[in-house]
């Protein structure tokens, strides 16, 4: 039995790779919107039409969970694909929690897609958040051209550092000390963003993620699953497929995710 994973582009690699490490030998099919990437400026419509279409795709290799690894299409259409798939359904939405737990300053930085910074369950989230932790500011940027650093394989160059130094710098003026990475592309800009914002708490959502999965595949099993034994050995699956260039994909997973075969 396969997983599937679904993101726009490259960015829920960081996902497979936190699923990796927490359930090896995992079978994972990835499918990336490549011929639609970035989602971050598409409108709300569209972003629906997508993901509905994506993980369609995805659910014909009889996945077992679908994980859609991706904020952006979290926020606009996870409800609309819990509706109507057959299988758990596992979503990602930054990590404002964890990023409440971790500043001392009481200021935390979140940096998301506009799409997902503009939706309502962006909105609830922080509804929420902000009642459980009511002496915690969050400061939010869309962080204009970091997804395309990624797609471009550009993930730690001079002008990758430059882009990522000026979105972060109004964050750090308003006192954050904790950087919540609300999109699945950023992680793979991790050294970049800590060049730009030294001894500051970065807030990856990946691994929470891998262990929701883990959790929802031992309930729909029923108790402890052979194939989701964590003292396997080898490394999970994973099989590319893309709405554009899959050899492109392929060629930039094996940079994101070295241990990709
Ligand atoms: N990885 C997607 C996310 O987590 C990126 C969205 C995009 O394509 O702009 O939001």
């Amino acid at each position: 039995m396969t997983i599937g994973v679904f993101d726009s582009g490259a960015g829920g690699l960081s996902v497979v790779a936190a699923i990796r490490a927490s359930l090896p030998g995992q079978e994972i099919v990835y499918f990336a919107d490549t011929a639609f990437v970035p989602y971050g400026s598409r409108s709300d419509g569209e972003i629906l039409d997508r993901t509905r279409l994506c993980c369609a795709r995805l659910l014909e290799h009889d996945v077992r969970a679908l994980v859609i690894a991706c904020n952006t299409a979290t926020a606009n259409a996870i409800d609309a694909v819990r509706a109507w798939a057959p299988v758990p359904v596992i979503g990602v939405e930054p990590g404002l929690k964890p990023g409440a737990a971790a500043t001392r300053s009481g200021v935390v930085g979140v940096l998301a897609t506009a799409a997902t910074l503009a939706s309502r369950r962006y909105a609830e989230l922080l509804r929420r958040t902000r009642a459980e932790a009511p002496g915690v500011r969050f400061v939010e940027h869309a962080a204009q051209g970091w997804v395309e650093l990624v797609e471009s394989g550009e993930i730690d160059t001079p002008a990758a550092r430059e882009t990522i130094r000026a979105s972060v710098a109004p964050l750090l003026q308003e006192g954050a000390d904790t950087l919540v990475l609300g999109c699945t592309h950023y992680p793979f800009l991790r050294s970049a963003i800590e060049a730009a914002a030294p001894g500051v708490a970065i807030v990856e959502t990946g691994p929470a993620i891998a262990r929701e999965l883990a959790r929802r595949l031992h309930i729909a099993a029923g108790g402890p699953a052979a194939d989701t034994d964590t003292t396997a050995a080898a490394p999970a699956r994973l099989r590319l497929e893309a709405s554009g260039d899959v050899e492109r994909l392929a060629a930039l997973a094996a940079r994101l995710l070295p241990e990709t075969e």
